[in-house]
């Protein structure tokens, strides 16, 4: 019994495994229920009572000796594994990865910052939260002006004193007043960013939306120059053969104040829903900033004048891409953004 018991440690010892499976016959042969070492505890009982306390021990050390040696043998194939796949073929064509691509919203604000910016204008950023002054009154809105209202106004802090109000912006216009307050003409910016009304979620408005506003002011800044910058704007972000219109409008910041359709890209004019039938589609608001404005913001309006005109961007990308549900760009369903992946 002793002499099968060393028989066994030297055999254990030599053991060369090629694969993990060997490891796994070895631990078959040895520590199965009908292995090597089994059949040596069942002989166990065999063993005179005086040398039982000796063989027992070497019957355990066996055991443990086999078990370790088992296990190593598998830690060891197991790291070769993995090593080998430190040395990928390189030449093997490589895994296929899916790229996000950019929001519908987000292609169309860099298109018009593009535009603006080969025109000379830079990117102007403000808070959303905002205070009554940046939103209202330094705009030149009048106390019982219907937009302060509870309609549609989201209010952050409401106080008998209107002045005092803390609103989410209803424009980027507050960014134009934050500028002019804090930069000395010529001024020329844009203004992109989040704006917010408490409107009734449909296919057509919705509570948050995004705008695109720009500022000139200069000396001898006229009309003829705010034509022909939108001009310009609606050629490069529609199709060169675009025509735009301006109608008289109102808004309390700007005096005279319009609002500009564009020729109909989607049916050429010939008349389609996104037109009402009409070949003209209102893309944009603007006007010459009220003196009063230029005054609030610390602007002399006797040297200086300006344009000022605001945009909202999911309208823009309803009439470029011809998008119906303003729904759509807040849901993020893969199945509708993955259509614009090709536009960059
Ligand atoms: N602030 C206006 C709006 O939100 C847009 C606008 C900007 C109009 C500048 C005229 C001039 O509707």
């Amino acid at each position: 019994m002793k002499e099968k018991i060393k028989d066994l440690f030297r055999e254990i010892d030599e053991l060369k495994v090629d694969s993990k499976e060997h490891v796994e016959q070895l631990r078959i042969k040895y520590l199965s229920k009908k292995g090597a070492l089994s059949d040596l505890f069942a002989d166990f009982k065999n063993v005179a009572p005086e040398q039982r306390k000796e063989v027992g021990q070497m019957l355990n050390n066996l055991k443990n000796h086999i078990q370790e040696k088992i296990e190593h043998l598998r830690d060891e194939y197991t790291q070769k594994e993995e090593t080998g796949k430190e040395h990928p073929d390189l030449s093997l064509p490589a895994d296929f990865m899916e790229t996000g691509s950019r929001h519908p919203l987000s292609i169309v604000r860099n298109q018009i910052v593009d535009i603006f910016s080969h025109i000379g204008y830079t990117v102007f950023e403000g808070p959303e939260i905002e205070n009554d002054w940046h939103n209202f009154s330094a705009l030149n809105f009048p106390e019982e002006h219907p937009a302060r209202d509870m309609q549609d106004t989201f209010f952050i802090e409401k106080s008998d004193e209107p002045s005092k109000d803390i609103v989410l912006r209803t424009h980027t216009s507050s960014v134009q007043v934050r500028m002019m307050e804090t930069h000395k003409p010529p001024i020329r910016a844009i203004f992109p960013g989040r704006v917010y009304r408490n409107e009734a979620i449909s296919a057509r408005s919705h509570c948050i939306f995004h705008q695109v506003e720009g500022l000139y002011i200069d000396k001898d800044v006229s009309f003829a120059d705010l034509k022909q910058t939108l001009l310009y704007f609606a050629k490069e972000m529609f199709s060169p053969e675009t025509k735009i219109r301006l109608r008289p409008s109102y808004f309390p910041f700007t005096e005279p104040s319009a609002e500009m359709d564009i020729s109909c890209n989607i049916c050429g004019g010939k008349g389609c829903n996104i037109c009402k039938y009409s070949g003209w589609v209102e893309i944009l608001g603007c006007g010459m900033v009220d003196p009063n404005v230029l005054e609030n913001c610390g602007i002399d309006s006797k040297i200086y004048s300006g344009f000022a005109f605001g945009m909202g961007i999911e309208r823009m990308t309803l009439v470029k891409y011809n998008i119906k549900d303003i729904r759509l760009y807040f849901e993020n369903d893969l199945r509708f953004l993955k259509q614009f992946a090709s536009v960059i």
